[in-house]
This record gives structure tokens, sequence and C-alpha cells, in this order.
């Protein structure tokens, strides 16, 4: 079921008043009013100022900004600050600053370079989040607690050696069963005692870089971001424990990065209020990839989101931060609403003076004018979310078809030394989701444990990791009439990248009905050809499984070298239910050629039977449908013909003619209508 805390949609986003004098502080009022902002993230990285040395705390500032903003009727997100440590508490305790992935203890700097499992910080975090809860709690213009900001970044210290070690008896009890599960007996890694286990970093197992990461054990690799991922999470749950100790019904959250691989999010979720995350698509980022990270932020507790960040137009971290078009910052915003946000905000409301993030953008600028292009893009979006009020909070997502997303499973497929270094799971991923997003067929990410009896087609490329339980509950799904669609890089390994043996794809063999003897991989200049059985021909590279059929047919066949005319794509009844089983990486026309076939098999229906190069979205609340239609295309498109005639909510306009580039168009239709 859907459902938000929010009684209006948050316009507004991260404000550091502190950073600025007091007379800017009245011409922000002037200025946020003028756009139509009602929300404000404060406190973000304000640690060093609200507790000024170990024995004190100082509250006087936040107090006047918290007021201010509360006299005003803003709806306040308060952050915690523990994101960025004070000096002084590095400079008294060292051990509370991580240690790299290269083994490099971090002195005091910027932020995000706490040790989680560090006593100390924990210490201190706790103790402050507990003097803001106890502050200001009660404060009813609170709307949402901020914990830290986007968490990231592991530790590889001695404390977390120790901590893991512990985190490994939990798991696996005995020695003896580490030892298994690591294959240790390969390179003779053998252990005889826990105290021998040391984090996989670039001084041990670890191989690349803190972004890259590479190993040669994934066994250990493995584990180690399960335990930090869980590591940072129990920083997460310490700060939340201590706002819920004072304050039982508070909305809790920390803002999280899509696709970001650090983090286990769907476990994160479960212990968070509401699901808040940053998107900052670069200038050539697909929309159809944004679309997807929106879906799987969706997915994370299967309910709306907030968006806690975005830019009003450039960034300063990417390599080339170009402006946001005319009207692009509103039709971003738009797709965020249509695929399940409740909130909009920026980072930031005032763009700072100093330091790295003095070029990126803000909803003022540097000139301080409400004269700006951006200025004026940000107040007409936020008068036209003022005018929608609160009608659209909380709606659902219906979707039919529901594409896996599994952090273990991205983890290992990229720790993977072969058979390509060009298997990227987000990219994997987006080129199936892509399809659904041109065809206006809604799409939910869902977890490898996720109910799979919601949808007609659930889709499971790169499936490297099959845990426990999941070819079972894949079966089960099959079996009761699911149609599935798999393909090469799956069933290989079990939860400790250990091969399931007996031939690929493993336990997913029986249900796919093939047998994939042997993986080549073809480097980019490389490809093959897929022959359909009714004469058309694609191209398809990266991998080609070479398949044997057991039960499967053959949908299509190689073209070329010694595995010509043998099969690449499948299809295998299994119970009441279909699989497809995609051996190799086809070129768009071939994927959309054999989804083409699992929509028609599994009855999945678009949104619209129209064809049109627009992103259509709908949402369903209390009986009312609203349909989002939305040119990124970069050129002029025809409105939908279905549409021609309904009021456009935004502009009250009727919908007709030519849709311009960014142009973004609400309509309300009786939900069944
Ligand atoms: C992140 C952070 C913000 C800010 C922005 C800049 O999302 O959370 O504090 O640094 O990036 O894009
Ligand atoms: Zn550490």
């Amino acid at each position: 079921m859907a459902k938000t805390p929010f009684s209006r949609i948050l316009y507004g986003g991260d404000y550091n008043p502190n950073q600025w004098p007091r007379e800017v502080w009245d011409q922000d009022m002037r200025l946020f009013h003028k756009a139509g902002i009602n929300s404000a993230t404060i406190n973000v990285f304000s640690w060093a100022k609200i507790q000024p040395s170990e024995e004190s705390y100082d509250f006087s500032e936040l107090d006047d900004i918290v007021d201010m903003l509360s006299r005003e009727n803003y709806d306040i997100v308060l952050a915690t600050s523990t994101g960025a440590m004070p000096a002084w508490m590095v400079k008294r305790y060292p051990e509370v600053t991580r240690v790299d992935f290269d083994g490099r203890r971090h002195k005091f700097g910027q932020r995000h370079n706490h040790c989680p499992n560090s006593l100390v910080y924990q210490k201190f975090a706790r103790n402050l989040v507990l003097e803001l809860a106890k502050r200001y709690a009660s404060n009813p213009h609170i709307v949402c607690w901020h914990v830290s900001n986007e968490y990231n970044a592991g530790c590889y210290c001695e404390t977390c050696e120790k901590a893991f070690r512990v985190w490994l008896r939990k798991k696996y009890g005995t020695l003896d069963a580490v030892n298994q599960a690591w294959n240790t007996e390969f390179w003779g890694h053998t252990f005889y005692d826990w105290d021998e286990i040391v984090a996989p970093n670039n001084l041990s197992d670890g191989m690349g870089s803190e972004w890259n990461r590479k190993t040669a054990f994934a066994g250990i690799s493995l584990d180690y971001d399960r335990f930090i991922s869980d590591s940072l999470l129990e920083n997460y749950k310490l700060e939340r424990d201590a706002i819920r100790s004072v304050d039982p019904d508070a909305v809790i959250t920390t803002n999280l990065m899509g696709t970001y691989k650090g983090l286990d999010y769907f476990k994160w979720a479960q212990e968070m209020d509401i699901v808040s995350w940053d998107n900052y698509p670069a200038y050539n980022t697909p929309w159809s990839l944004t679309a997807m990270r929106h879906d799987l932020m969706r997915g994370l507790k299967n309910q709306p989101f907030m968006l806690m960040e975005q830019t009003p137009s450039q960034q300063n971290w990417q390599a080339y931060n170009s402006l946001k078009r005319p009207g692009q910052m509103r039709a971003q915003s738009y797709q965020t609403i249509a695929h399940g946000a409740d909130t909009i905000q920026f980072f930031q409301l005032r763009r700072s003076r100093g330091g790295c993030e003095k070029f990126h953008g803000a909803v003022i600028s540097h000139s301080g004018s409400e004269e700006t292009r951006v200025f004026k893009e940000c107040a007409q979006l936020g008068a036209e979310l003022r005018s929608l009020g609160g009608e659209l909070l909380g709606a659902a997502n219906p979707a039919e078809v529901g594409i896996l997303f599994d952090w273990d499973n991205y983890w290992a497929l990229e720790y993977t030394s072969g058979p390509s270094i060009d298997l990227r799971y987000e990219e994997q991923l987006h080129q199936y989701y892509r399809y659904f997003y041109e065809q206006h067929i809604p799409v939910d990410m869902v977890p490898v444990d996720g109910d799979f009896s919601k949808y007609k087609a659930i889709v499971a490329p790169v499936l490297y990791m099959v845990k426990e339980g999941m070819a079972e509950a894949l079966e089960t799904y099959v079996k009761n009439g699911g149609t599935l669609i798999t393909g090469f890089m799956s069933g290989i390994v079990d939860q400790s990248d250990n091969v399931h043996l007996g031939g690929y794809p493993g336990p997913l063999r029986k249900l796919c009905g093939v047998w994939a003897e042997e993986i080549d991989a073809l480097a980019p200049e490389q490809s093959n050809i897929l022959k359909f059985a009714d004469g058309t021909e694609f191209r398809c590279g990266l991998l080609c499984d070479i398949l044997h059929l057991e039960g499967a047919e053959a949908l299509a066949c190689y073209g070329e070298d010694f595995y010509a005319g043998t099969p690449a794509v499948t299809k295998n009844s299994f119970g009441k239910g279909t699989v497809y089983y995609v051996g190799s990486q086809p070129d768009q026309g071939g994927l959309g050629k054999i989804l083409d076939q699992l929509a028609e098999t599994a009855g999945v229906l678009p949104l619209m039977k129209e064809k049109t190069p627009l992103e259509i979205a709908c949402r369903t609340v209390d009986g009312r449908e609203y349909w989002f239609i939305l040119n990124l295309t970069g050129t002029p498109q025809p409105a939908p013909k279905c549409f021609a005639g309904e009021t456009d909510l935004l502009t009250g306009t009727a919908v007709g003619g030519e849709l311009e580039p960014f142009d973004a168009l609400l309509v309300r239709r009786a939900h069944g209508a």
C-alpha cells in the first residue's frame, strides 16, 4: 500500500544559512517565498558549529534557524550533521577516521570519513543526536529527520578487522565453515585462527581502487562488503534509535544514491521510514536510466520516495558540468514524481561562496538575484507544485513487470575475474529496462526474495549469484504460470561466489531447459549474429554461451564462428509458465524482438497502444489516475491522440498539438476511465 507522511509536496532542499551573515537570511526568506519553496533541509554539515568541543554544545544559531523557518511555516527536514566530523574530534581521537582501500589512515578532512566501528565516533554521534532530538523533536514543523548524509566508503582499519571477525563468527559459527565458504585451499589461504583473517584491501586480497574494487578472493570481499554495509547501517540505526527514544513517531530517513554499489539498500530500506535519494544524472545519462534508478528507489520499500537532492542547474563534480537547458529541470522533476516521488528538493538553495561546491547550481546564484533563468524556472515549478496541493501524495505506480535487482549479485558479478571486463550490472539491467520504458510498460525493481507472484513477467538478466531458495522460488513462480527471462552469466555461483557444479546455469538449468557448456568472450570490436527462425538477423556480442537444448526450443541461433548454427536464444515451457534464455547480448533490435515475444507470452500490456517516443507514466490514488506525458526526446513530438482535449493540470490548457522538448503534461482521470 502506498502511503506518505507529508501533507503537501515538499519543495525546497539543502539550506545552509550558517554559511551566511544574518542579512542574507532575510533575503532568503523573501526569495524562497517568491520561488514557492515550502521546505528546507538544515544542519547537514554543522557538527563543528553545534558542538564546538568535546565538552560543549552550542545550539544558539540552529535555534534561530529553526525558529525562523517555523515562523514562516516551512516543513523542516532536520539533518543530524554526522556526515562530517569536527576537527577537534579527529585531533583528540585519531582512530575515528577511516582507513581506505589503500590502507591509509585518513587525517581530518573532507567528509564521510569516519570508521563505522569506532566506539568513539558512535558515542559522539549518539550523544549529539540525543541532544538534537531532545531539543527539537517536539517542533511540529520538523516533518522528517535526515540521518548523516549519503553513507558511503568502507573502512579497513584494525578495529573494523576485529569487528569483521566477530561478524564472521556470528555468520559461520566455525572457522572450518569460513574456510569452506571461501574455498581457502585455493592459493593456500587456510585459516587456523580467527585472528589470521584480515580486511581485503590493496594490502591483502583486494585489488584495484576504492571505486573499482577487484579481489583475489571474491568470497572474502563479498563478506567484507556485506559487513561494511551492515556496519554503516548500524551507525544509521544508532542515530535513528536515539531520535526514536525521544520521539517514537518521528519520520526518519537517510539520503541514498540510486544504484550506488557500496550498500545493500534493500536491507537498509527496511530500517528507514521513507526512502530518500539524490539524483545527479550527467549530461549524457539516458532518461531511461534515470527512470530505472527512480524505480529502484521506489522498489526498496515498494512505496513513494523523497527526492532529497537534485541540482536546479549544473553540478560541479562531474567531468563536464553542463547547464540544464530551459525546461529541463522542470521535466526532470516531473519524471521524478512520475516514478514515485512525493518531494522535490534541491542541493542547494543558495550557492556557497567557497569550498569545492561553489560552482554547484542553486536556486539562488552568486548574483543573489531573482532575475535569473534558473530562479524563474524554480519559481514556476514551485507555483505548479503548490497548485497540485497534496492530491498526488502517496500515489502508487502499478506494474506488471518486475526486474530483479540484488546487491550481492552486483558485487559478485563485478568482482569476477573473467570472462569479460565489460560486464557491468547496471548497464545489463538497463538494456532490458529501456525496452519496457520505450514501450510504456511500467516496471518495478524487485529484490530476489520479493513476491514474484504479483508480476506477469520477471526479468532477471545476469542473475549470476543464485542463493539458497532462489531457484525454487523462481520454479514455483514459473510453474504457476509466470514468465521469466534470464540469460548468460546466470545461475553460476552461490552466496560465497563458489560455482554451482554440474553445468551452467546451475540451479536454473532445469527451469531454462538449457546447458551452457562454454562461455565465449567477445572484444568490443568483435560480434556474432543472431539468426531468428523467421529469417531476421541481429548482431550480438560481449559474451556468447554455447548452449545445448535440454527441453527448450531455439528461437535464434548463432550465425558465425565455430558455434554457428547452435542455439543462442531459447524458450522453455515449465509447468504452466515459460522461460526465455538469452545466451548473448543482442543489439537493441534483437533484444526488442525477444522482449516483444516475452510481453506477448506474459500478456503484459503497455499503458497505451499508440506509438510515441514520449515518456508516459501513470500513478494511481483513491480512484484517480495521474498520467505524466513527458517530452525528453530533444525534438518536438505530437501529443498522443488518446489525451487530446483533456486538461493539462499544470498549465490548465487542453492537450493537443505538439510537445516542445522538455514539455511535461499531467492529466487526471477517474480510475479505469
Ligand atoms: C551530494 C551531497 C551534497 C552535495 C551534492 C552536490 O549529493 O549529499 O551534500 O555535496 O552531492 O552535488
Ligand atoms: Zn574502521
